[in-house]
């Protein structure tokens, strides 16, 4: 065991499994990308007041799991915990929302939080994220949902669920919250609870413990209590759902743990993975970006786990495919030769073929052990005699046959069989 570990709760992606992380990442943003969502490379630390504002000072995400330091100037800085609230600062101060609406950008990397790690729960976990902004038209929640569950779809996932639901605006939910709050105040709840009723009484809904939910069974719920926009709102976005062929459960009693969700609001969850079964979520969040000093503008968007989902896939059993496959390998022997290769390896890169070649001095042995292990279905071999006659020895793996091929016509050469491999 090596003296210095990674740090806990942290997963490092290493071959083979990096190459189907990569695969994911790259199927979790290509429907954003083809919807025409552009990419934002952002921060990866900002001014904690950013995420205090943002993300809300109640929720457990900056209260309790946020890496918080102080820089040498002495400002305080946080790692992001979630990207919205920065794609919000960004849109801001590089004013994006000045110019076509809706600005629809999408992000992906490493997000902090310092929660209890457990399989499927990191305290560096990776997302691919989107975020529509400036238009609110409940087509563009129904895109956001959509392309997420596209992504999902067309890595090969069957076994996930879609949560839906209406979180509400400013003007419904603060009556719906007191009516929760009433209701909260005549069960039997421990002080704790009792004390995030009043804080933050929807938090409550979600409590996991039997005892709770027995008592919730009645508990008012907001999609009964949505002003007629909300409720507009809500079944224009049901209505463009179905018209994309999206399928969803009703979600009366979802609870995001950010606080600057309004409206629409999802989760989509897995049946294999257990506990942290959260593959991705989002949802709208209509009054964030005037709260970080921006323009009213409304947003809407999400945040997929690229870790969560290739747990996923890997519960289903999908094949995500391995690294390029290596296509010529040279095997040299002799100082002279080895700069044959190092050319004719330059040749084919160039040409898009995938090549490699046995380093170090192994002896023909060792390196022809090399080819073999490289699965490259040709092989060329090079010594002093080939370099004496400016040919190259060709050998196919599959039947083992070699020949002599002047160095001038190989790479034409290997071209041409590697089209009749393929
Ligand atoms: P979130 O629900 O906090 O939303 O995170 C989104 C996804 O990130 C989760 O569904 C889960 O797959 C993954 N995730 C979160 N925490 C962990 C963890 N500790 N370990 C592994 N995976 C994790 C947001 O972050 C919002 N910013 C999404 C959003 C964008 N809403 C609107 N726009």
């Amino acid at each position: 065991m090596t003296e210095i570990q990674a740090p806990k709760g942290v997963p490092e992606y290493f071959p083979p499994r990096s190459q189907a992380f990569l695969r994911v990442r790259e199927a979790l943003s290509a429907p954003a990308e083809h919807a025409g969502y552009e990419y934002v490379e952002l921060p990866v630390f900002e001014d904690t007041a950013l995420y205090v504002r943002g993300v809300g000072e109640s929720t457990d995400v900056v209260s309790k799991e946020m890496y918080t330091f102080e820089d040498r100037g002495g400002r305080s800085l946080s790692l992001r915990p979630e990207g919205t609230a920065g794609v919000m600062r960004l849109v801001i101060e590089q004013r994006l929302d000045k110019g076509q609406l809706p600005v629809k950008l999408w992000y992906a990397g490493p997000f902090f939080r310092a929660e209890r790690p457990q399989l499927g729960r990191y305290r560096q976990l990776q997302q691919v994220g989107i975020e529509a902004i400036g238009v609110d038209d409940p087509a563009l929640d129904a895109e956001v949902v959509a392309l997420a569950d596209e992504a999902y779809r067309r890595l090969g996932l069957r076994r996930y669920v879609l949560h839906l639901t209406s979180l509400g605006c400013a003007t419904c939910r603060p009556a719906y919250r007191e009516l929760l709050q009433q209701f909260l105040a005549g069960i039997d709840l421990d002080d704790a609870t009792r004390e995030r009723a009043t804080l933050n009484p929807l938090r409550v809904l979600d409590d996991k413990r039997e005892e709770v939910q027995r008592q919730l069974v009645n508990a008012p719920v907001m999609v009964d209590h949505l002003c007629v926009e909300c409720r507009t709102h809500y079944d224009d976005t049901r209505s463009f759902l179905r018209d994309m062929g999206v399928r969803w459960e009703e979600a009366p009693r979802l609870v995001r743990g950010l606080d600057y969700y309004t409206r629409t609001a999802f989760e989509f969850t897995h049946e294999l993975l257990g506990a942290q079964s959260g593959i991705g979520g989002g949802g709208r969040y209509d009054g964030l970006m005037q709260s970080l000093g921006g323009d009213s503008l409304s947003g809407i968007g999400f945040g997929l786990g690229t870790d969560r989902t290739l747990l996923a896939c890997e519960a289903e059993g999908i094949e995500l495919g391995g690294a390029p496959r290596v296509e010529v390998f040279a095997v040299a022997i002799g100082d002279d030769a080895r700069h044959v290769a190092a050319r004719l390896l330059t040749e084919f890169r160039a040409c898009g073929v995938n090549a490699d070649m046995a380093f170090g001095s192994r002896g023909l042995k060792g390196a022809m052990k090399a080819a073999d292990r490289s699965g490259a279905p040709i092989v060329l071999v090079i010594g002093d005699d080939e370099v004496a006659a400016s040919t190259i020895q060709v050998k196919d793996m599959a039947t083992g046959e070699q020949a002599a091929v002047s160095r001038a016509e190989v790479v034409s050469e290997v071209h041409a069989r590697l089209g009749r491999l393929a």
